[in-house]
């Protein structure tokens, strides 16, 4: 990956109608890098794309491709290729001319074409489909037609805006698997658009977290993940137990009136704070073990998930999540022990 800033965003604003849907957008986007906005519905993902691609102009701010600003640079000319969240294919062309629209719009050579497409329907696994009509492929094969179509150009950079979002899980598993794949061979930058965590997790080099128009935290999925920001983040990027607690000083905090050591510093003394632990760090002990960093509680339910057990546990008027190998009962009493590192302190969301 290289250390080029191909895209950068400076303070980028949009306003629909007095409404915001973006505020003061600051990022950057590197050569070759998978970068993934990720958000709830509405957060102004979309929004953010289509100023990248030019189809909407912002209300304030800069983007810059290689250094020039592009205020004035349209869609066609900017660097960029866009897979939309329906991909629209051409019903009356078959796989083959699909892909080659593109291509025959630039009035190619024959044969050029003709190798280019054949090279990338091989890439998506589409070769001996030359002739199908797109309406005898299944969503999956019509993805990759899409995807096809975008990459015979040649972009530097791929917008992708949910593009899996109407494939069914087993295929959206396999998408995500192959789009990556495409993506480190061929040395392209994605800027892809999900609602989706764990696609966002498993396929990006960066992730950006959007609620409301506003960048909450960007990072790798390990930062992402490991270190939320805040109380949105940590519980949009995955099922957390989120509760209010009170830094009472540096590695020590309270909270359901109990005090616990962990490992975090710089909050201030008798502050109030949000308090997350991830489910599976989270250990069932014995009753009798249960000393410091640790409580009794009784479980209240417990869910069978394949390769653990999803149970919950009130301790203290506060229902645990709890991810766990152990076998335990409902309405058994057990230890529940949360070590220094599994208590992430963060600053109350806004
Ligand atoms: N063309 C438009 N006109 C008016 N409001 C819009 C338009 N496009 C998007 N919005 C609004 O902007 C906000 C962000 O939308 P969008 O970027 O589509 O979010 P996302 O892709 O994250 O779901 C939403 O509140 C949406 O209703
Ligand atoms: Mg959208």
């Amino acid at each position: 990956m290289g250390d080029k800033h191909l895209i950068e965003l400076f303070n980028i604003s949009k306003d629909y109608e007095g409404d915001a849907a973006l505020i003061n957008i600051n990022l950057y986007i590197k050569n070759g890098e998978f970068l993934t906005l990720l958000g709830p519905s509405g957060c102004g993902k979309t929004t953010m794309l289509r100023i990248i691609a030019g189809f909407v102009q912002p209300s304030s701010g800069r983007v810059l491709m290689d250094g020039k600003d592009v205020a004035k640079t349209p869609p066609y000319k900017r660097k960029v290729n866009t897979i939309f969240q329906k991909y629209a294919l051409f019903p009356h062309l078959n796989v083959f001319d699909n892909v080659a629209f593109g291509l025959k719009i630039k009035k190619l050579p024959k044969e050029e074409i003709s190798a280019r497409v054949n090279s990338l329907l091989e890439l998506v696994n589409l070769k001996g489909f030359e002739k199908r009509w797109i309406e005898q492929l299944s969503g999956g094969q019509q993805q990759r037609v899409a995807i096809a179509r975008a990459l015979v150009n040649e972009p530097e950079v791929l917008l992708l805006d949910e593009p899996l979002g109407a494939l069914d899980l087993q295929l959206r598993k396999g998408m995500q698997v192959e789009l990556k794949r495409m993506q480190q061979r061929l040395g392209i930058t994605f800027i892809y658009v999900t609602h989706d965590q764990e696609e966002a997790l498993t396929m990006s080099d960066t992730i950006v977290v959007l609620k409301d128009g506003i960048i909450q935290q960007i990072g790798t999925p390990q930062d992402i993940y490991n270190e939320p920001k805040n109380a949105f983040v940590a519980d949009f990027i995955g099922e957390s137990n989120i509760l209010p607690g009170i830094m009472a000083h540096d590695y020590s905090v309270r909270f359901l009136g109990r005090e616990f050591e962990c490992v975090d510093a710089g909050f201030g003394t008798e502050q109030p704070v949000e308090v997350v632990v991830r489910p599976e760090d989270v250990d069932i002990i014995p009753i009798s073990a249960v000393s410091k960093n640790a409580m009794e509680g009784i479980v209240k339910s417990v869910l069978f998930m394949g390769v653990h057990y999803e149970i919950q546990v009130v301790a203290y008027g506060f229902t645990w999540t709890v991810h766990t190998t152990d076998a335990v009962s409902a309405g058994e009493t057990v230890g529940l022990e949360l070590l220094p590192d599994a208590i992430h302190i963060m600053r109350p969301s806004l």
